[in-house]
């Protein structure tokens, strides 16, 4: 089985990825790494630079159907998974758990405020709309909400540790 993260940009699902994996002893999954790979590309800018926003999701459902079909994995999704079913379904299909890691729009600015990584997360109005357009979609996909606000990282972790929702 699979355990899924989901979230909007800066929410902390890499770094948490990273700690579960290592508590669950299960193989970690980054999502955009395997989109560079898949493109060829380095970094998110030049992902959009070869073929746009369109050339992500693409790639991502292309991802989500391959490894929906491996176990024992933590997949730690772009934050944009929730924007066509296909992704996601994929691995809900395959008994795939999906945590969503929720976290306010001031915090996730806080934590992005000076990171350029991201080309969707330029202006701030912008990404608002898209947090808020989002929110709903990642409500429900989700078999399990956390609320990181008050949390670090490995703390988020432990919780979905407790929750005891994997099974191998
Ligand atoms: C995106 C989120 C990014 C990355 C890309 C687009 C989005 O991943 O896939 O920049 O649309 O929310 P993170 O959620 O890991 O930042």
């Amino acid at each position: 089985m699979n355990l899924i993260l989901i979230g909007f940009m800066g929410s902390g699902k890499s770094t948490v990825a990273r700690h579960l994996s290592r508590l669950l002893s299960l193989s970690l999954v980054e999502m955009d790494e395997i989109v560079y790979q898949k493109t060829k590309t380095q970094n998110m800018h030049e992902v959009f630079a070869l073929g746009g926003e369109a050339l992500l999701r693409e790639t991502e459902i292309a991802i989500a159907k391959e490894y929906a079909l491996k176990k024992n994995q933590i997949i730690s999704t772009g934050g944009g998974i929730v924007l066509n079913h296909l992704g996601l379904d994929s691995f809900k299909e395959t008994g795939g758990k999906v945590i969503f890691l929720n976290a306010s729009f001031d915090t996730i600015l806080s934590r992005l405020i000076d990171d350029n990584s991201r080309p969707l997360f330029k202006d701030k109005a912008v990404a608002k709309k898209l947090y808020d357009f989002r929110m709903p979609l990642y409500l429900s996909y989700a078999d399990a909400v956390i609320d990181t606000d008050d949390l670090i990282a490995e703390e988020v972790a432990l919780k979905i540790q407790q929750r005891d929702m994997y099974r191998k």
